[in-house]
């Protein structure tokens, strides 16, 4: 191993300074160690630089068998400058939820990607996976086993089916959070495992869930179905706390903007006049919040963390839709759903879920993303669909122009119409 070639790579070496952790040393590190496929990708990427081009192959089809998705293969199309990345497939590995680990399974993994792979990663895919980034072919079943029968980890998704969902650190750490995130998480990820393995569907389908409205998963522009924590009752106030703030024995914001100074903290112009509904006010030395007209947008509590908490009564509100532009431009999820009880085994939410899909897999076009067939086909025709009665909520205003469509069993006499009739009133 220890016969190493290193190329001459001036301007990747130039991302070595600086103050912000190097790729570019942290794999030369790893190349001067023994992996010729470390110090071969610098080189292919110095190529890339000098040529303000790629060097990797279109497309690759690899895989295991049983699955038709997992891997991403890849191959330089400058192999004789680079041998050791001629094949240089990605492998996706199901994060656990919320990307908790103990040292022994990383440990593991490493020991296993040292021995198959190059010994590079990305922690983690935009997705979610675990990236284990570049190996050939001959080993992906090898991987495989190792990963099933020594990590009890599983591949991640790719290809036109449901991908890995991931979701945002939940209760393990955040007192926002009105769902258990990890276990919805691995709840969908399980009950739906032939769909994450198999591609069934007409596109890609994500599902991400976050704890409340901050969103940390960024599920309302990530997903094709977003399930985001919110709660139905009031705000739990603090007062004692809340003059804590006021008399600055509290940070605001937990001291998220202490690096400048804004000034003492002012609850009415940092908290009151910015609750975008305007329903908060102060009654004396009380806090009051008219719940009936807080949209739940975590202002107020994102500044007063130690005074104001969501409610008690608790679920999700379902959002679908969300895609990146190809084709017909991008979209963040529209409401669904406005409030879903989330308790296990989380069944309402997966009838629903199963009637998108029954509709999508039958009327989507090929590579149509869920987000595009309500574009095409109507939300109407998706509350149908799902079964989901039309209430103002779903709407940020109502249509503008007056092209209304009717069915016929809604309009008296229905469309069959004589001409003859209409002429015996209305002479031509
Ligand atoms: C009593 C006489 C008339 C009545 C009650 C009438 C009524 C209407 C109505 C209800 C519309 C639809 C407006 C909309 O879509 O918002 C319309 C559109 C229109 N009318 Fe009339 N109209 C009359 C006479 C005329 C005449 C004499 C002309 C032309 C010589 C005319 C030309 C048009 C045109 C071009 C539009 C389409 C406008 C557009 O699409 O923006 N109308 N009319
Ligand atoms: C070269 C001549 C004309 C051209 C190029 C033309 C073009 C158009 C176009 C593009 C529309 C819009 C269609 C749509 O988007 O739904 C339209 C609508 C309309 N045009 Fe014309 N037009 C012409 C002549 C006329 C004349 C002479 C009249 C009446 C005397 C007329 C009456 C109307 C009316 C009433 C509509 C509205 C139809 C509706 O809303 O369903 N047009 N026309
Ligand atoms: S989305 Fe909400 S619950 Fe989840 S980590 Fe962020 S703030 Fe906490
Ligand atoms: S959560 Fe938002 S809308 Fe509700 S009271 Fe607080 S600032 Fe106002």
């Amino acid at each position: 191993m220890a016969d190493v070639k290193k190329h001459n790579t001036p301007m990747v070496d130039e991302l070595k300074g600086g103050s912000w952790p190097s790729f570019v040393d942290d794999i030369e590190q790893k190349g001067l160690k023994g992996k010729q496929e470390c110090l071969d990708l610098l080189g292919q990427l110095e190529l890339s630089y000098e040529h303000k081009e790629t060097h990797w192959k279109h497309g690759g089809i690899v895989g295991v068998f049983g699955y038709g998705g997992g891997v991403i293969g890849r191959y330089s199309d400058v192999p004789e400058k680079f041998p050791s990345i001629a094949h240089f497939h990605t492998i996706r590995l199901n994060q656990p939820s919320s990307k908790f680990y103990n040292s022994d399974f990383l440990r593991k993994m490493c020991d296993m990607w040292d021995h198959r792979g190059s010994g590079m990663t990305n922690l983690h895919g935009s997705t979610g996976d675990i990236v284990l980034l570049g190996t050939k072919t001959d080993e992906l079943e090898p991987i495989f086993y190792d990963c099933t029968h020594q990590l009890g980890a599983d591949l991640g998704g790719s290809g036109s089916n449901l991908r890995t969902p991931s979701c945002c650190v939940g209760k393990a750490r955040c007192e926002y959070s009105c769902l258990d995130t990890q276990d919805i998480c691995n709840d969908l990820t399980q009950t739906y495992q032939d769909e994450l393995h198999r591609p069934a569907f007409p596109y890609k389908f994500k599902f991400k869930v976050s704890g409340c409205p901050n969103d940390c998963v960024a599920a309302i522009a990530r997903s094709d179905c977003a399930i985001i924590g919110t709660w139905k009752d009031d705000i739990r106030i603090d007062q004692a706390a809340v003059q804590a703030y006021i008399g600055g024995e509290l940070k605001p914001n937990a001291g998220a903007h202490s690096d400048r100074d804004w000034g003492p903290f002012d609850i009415q112009k940092e908290v009151i006049d910015l609750c975008p509904t305007n329903c908060m006010w102060m009654e004396g030395k009380e806090l009051k919040i008219d719940n009936r007209e807080c949209t739940r947008c975590m202002h107020c509590i994102n500044v007063m963390p130690a005074a104001l908490r969501p409610g008690v009564e608790t679920g999700a509100t379902i959002l679908v839709g969300a895609k990146a532009p190809i084709l017909e431009g991008a979209q963040l999820a529209t409401l669904a759903i406005p409030f879903i009880r989330m308790e296990s085994p989380y069944d309402e939410l997966k009838d629903f879920v199963e009637k998108v899909w029954d509709w999508w897999m039958e009327e989507g076009k090929n590579r149509e993303r869920f987000g595009e067939l309500i574009q095409r086909q109507s939300i109407q025709e998706f509350l149908r669909r799902t079964g989901l009665k039309p209430i103002p909520q779903m709407v940020k205003e109502p249509r503008s122009n007056p092209y209304v469509f009717w069915s016929a069993d809604e309009v008296e006499g229905g469309w069959e119409r004589d001409v003859k009739a209409f002429r015996a009133r209305h002479a031509a």
